[in-house]
């Protein structure tokens, strides 16, 4: 794992957009992984910038979301088909028809998993993955004691997701309590991931991460396992890494 610490999300976000910019550069049919939450707002208002400043097209781009709530209609204000509408998919010259993210108001949610897994082995692999990663160590919603050879399925978020969440939500009331999630197999099938963390409320997670133990009871540590994943952080979220070392 290769661990680039930048001063603030302002500076980890640009250096994370030049990656993914490189990778479409290099193959302009590239397949990416994206996620959805705070972290990853900043890289995607970089690529975002990239369309007129530098040029950069989605045209041919395929893009593959790791996760999405159960139950919330696609047009809710919350539902993850809305975050990438909103934060990128409006703004850059990708066909939607080319975008993935699971059906959370699918009737049958294992169906959607199968059909999901299927658009993956289809489309994929994945050229480049983006990642955040939870308070409690979890990558897409795979949370602590998911199987490491879990490809896409239905999961039910645990407490403290719910409550990481909620600030987004009325209330925790309104979090949904179920999403359809990529495995973690799923996603260490991607040729190379990028793992962004950022804030104080990750320098727990990073400094499990970095410990290089690899548990079930952390699925961020699955990442361990790859062999083209870079770390990007800012120095609020590698605090307890730096203050160990001295
Ligand atoms: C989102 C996702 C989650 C988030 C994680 C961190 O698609 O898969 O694993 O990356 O919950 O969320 P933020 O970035 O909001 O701290």
């Amino acid at each position: 794992m290769k661990v680039l610490v930048f001063d603030n999300y302002e500076a980890a976000s640009e250096h994370a957009a030049q990656l993914v910019e490189a990778q479409i550069l290099e193959n302009n049919q590239s397949v990416l992984g994206l996620a959805t939450g705070s972290t990853p707002i900043g890289l995607y208002k970089n690529l975002i910038e990239g369309v007129k400043a530098r040029g950069i097209s989605y045209k041919n781009v395929s893009t593959i979301n790791l996760d999405e709530y159960i139950g919330l209609p696609r047009e809710h204000s919350e539902s993850y088909h809305t975050f990438m509408a909103e934060n990128l998919f409006n703004h850059i010259d990708i066909s939607i028809d080319n975008t993935y993210i699971p059906d959370g108001m699918s009737p049958s949610p294992e169906e959607e998993c199968v059909r999901y897994e299927e658009n993956m082995d289809r489309v994929g692999p994945i050229d480049l993955q983006i990642l955040g990663i939870g308070s409690n160590g979890h990558i897409a919603f795979n949370e602590p004691g998911t199987d490491p050879d879990s490809l896409t399925h239905v999961v039910e978020l645990v407490a403290s997701t719910r409550e990481d969440n909620a600030r987004f939500f009325p209330s925790i009331d309104d979090v949904p309590t179920h999403a359809i999630t990529t495995g973690i197999k799923s996603i260490l099938r991607s040729k190379k991931i990028i793992l962004i963390a950022s804030g104080k409320g990750k320098a727990e997670a990073v400094k499990q991460l970095l410990s290089k133990e690899i548990s079930q009871d952390f699925p961020a540590s699955y990442l361990w396992n790859h062999n083209d994943v870079t770390l990007i952080v800012d120095q609020d979220a590698y605090a307890l890494v730096q203050t160990e070392g001295q």
